[in-house]
């Protein structure tokens, strides 16, 4: 075994470890963290070696310089993996935040030129260097959280040209942040205005830009907000081919307000994930349980702007397997932490708090196509982890969004301590 350079010894360990294969948990698994009591995990260049229990750590190998922390019991399991944000943007949404709760419909906000449209117009007024700063904070406050991976879609640019800068400003904001990003085209967000008579032509156009997308390494995946009076299914199927043709992977907005079959159309693009997913049907349920694809709920969007939020056991009695988000966006979900996400999924949704902590870990993980690499404390991971100021992790669902993360580590480096 490669020597130890940082060793987390006498912890609460939440391994989340793979039980049978490396598929996203789900059924009776759905709630496993894998849990160690006086458990140590040690890592070597970023990557975990080992794990074990006890006192068994002192027999490691290990460099000089390791460095070696004392849990004193309290939990440390992996970082979260958050695979759905919306935190390229600029500009805030107070006046439309009022508006809706004093009874307006987000839908109806959003036609009339409210709600994406107005960020859109804040979001292409920033300049590059405003906005990669931007981003590059909202990223440090959820790292700061204990967030170790994390989705950023592109979205509030609608033309080709605007969201292709806007995916350049996420790349560059992801170069100098200390978390792993994954971003996101979210090509097909709202018909901007000024495409009412040619709604065809702009959805070719986006589709058309996939290519150039993936030529140039600015997204790993494609995403559309398919909801009524926003995309129909048969409007996104280009872009699907587009994204399956360029080598993209697939993941959408599905059923988030109304059930418009979004959900089994993302079961059939074979999509990373589907998410929101809060007025699915139950076939949508049957198609993903079927292909082993994670949902990603969303409590955050639910709780926000007041709609019924998905509700969890469905999901769990169907088979199908979970992850949570934020979701953060200046519009439904001003979630900035993981932690909140968590205890939004349990009180709202309906999840026990080990299985929101799977959903924030290996199924997050597996949501962003990541499923082998990190979300779980087993050799061969990234060392993405987290300490919790607790030892009983089910705090963090009862602890409505609590300071209980103290030291983040992101491949084995220390990011955030408080
Ligand atoms: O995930 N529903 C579509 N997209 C975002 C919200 C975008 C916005 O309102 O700015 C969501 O809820
Ligand atoms: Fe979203």
């Amino acid at each position: 075994m490669s020597e130890a350079d940082l060793i987390i010894r006498r912890a609460r360990l939440l391994t989340l470890a793979p039980l049978k294969d490396e598929r996203p948990r789900a059924g009776v698994a759905a709630g496993d963290v894998g849990a160690v009591d006086d458990g140590w995990v040690a890592s070597r260049d970023g990557v975990v070696v080992a794990t074990g229990h006890g006192a068994t750590w002192e027999r490691l190998d290990r460099v000089p310089s390791a460095t070696i922390v004392d849990a004193g019991g309290a939990v440390a399991m992996p970082g979260f993996v958050d695979p759905h944000t919306h935190l390229c943007y600029a500009g805030q949404r107070w006046d439309e935040f009022v508006t809706r709760k004093s009874g307006a419909d987000y839908l109806a906000v959003l036609e009339r030129g409210g709600g994406i449209h107005a960020t859109v117009r804040a979001t292409r007024e920033a300049s590059d260097d405003a906005l990669a700063d931007l981003v590059a904070r909202r990223l440090a406050t959820a790292a700061s959280l204990g967030t170790t991976t994390i989705e950023v879609k592109s979205g509030y640019g609608l033309e080709p040209a605007e969201e292709l800068r806007q995916l350049r400003v996420i790349a560059r904001a992801a170069k100098t942040c200390a978390i792993d990003v994954s971003p996101t085209y979210l090509a097909l967000h709202a018909l901007p205005r000024e495409h009412a008579d040619d709604r065809k032509a702009f959805i070719a156009e986006a589709a058309a830009t996939v290519a150039l997308v993936a030529s140039e390494g600015l997204a790993e995946a494609v995403d559309a907000f398919v909801e009524q009076g926003v995309f129909d299914t048969k409007e996104v199927r280009p872009l699907a081919k587009a994204a399956h043709d360029a080598g993209l992977a697939v993941t959408v907005h599905a059923d988030q307000l109304n059930d418009v079959g979004a959900t089994e159309f993302a079961a059939r693009q074979k999509a990373r994930s589907a998410d929101h997913v809060a007025n699915a049907s139950a076939d949508g349920l049957r198609a993903l349980a079927r292909a082993g694809i994670p949902a990603v709920l969303l409590p955050g969007s639910a709780f926000f702007v007041g709609y019924t939020p998905p509700d969890a056991r469905r999901f769990l009695a169907a088979d199908v397997p979970l992850a949570i988000a934020t979701d953060h966006n200046p519009g439904t979900s001003p979630l900035v932490g993981m932690p909140t996400a968590i205890a939004l999924a349990v009180t709202l949704c309906g999840m026990t708090p080990h299985q929101a902590i799977v959903a924030a870990t290996i199924n997050g993980a597996h949501a962003l196509g990541r499923g082998e690499r990190t979300g779980a404390l087993v050799r061969g991971r990234r060392a993405d982890l987290i300490l919790l100021r607790t030892d009983d992790e089910r705090e963090l669902a009862y602890g409505l969004g609590a300071p209980l993360v103290t030291a983040v580590f992101s491949a084995g480096t220390p990011i955030a301590r408080a």
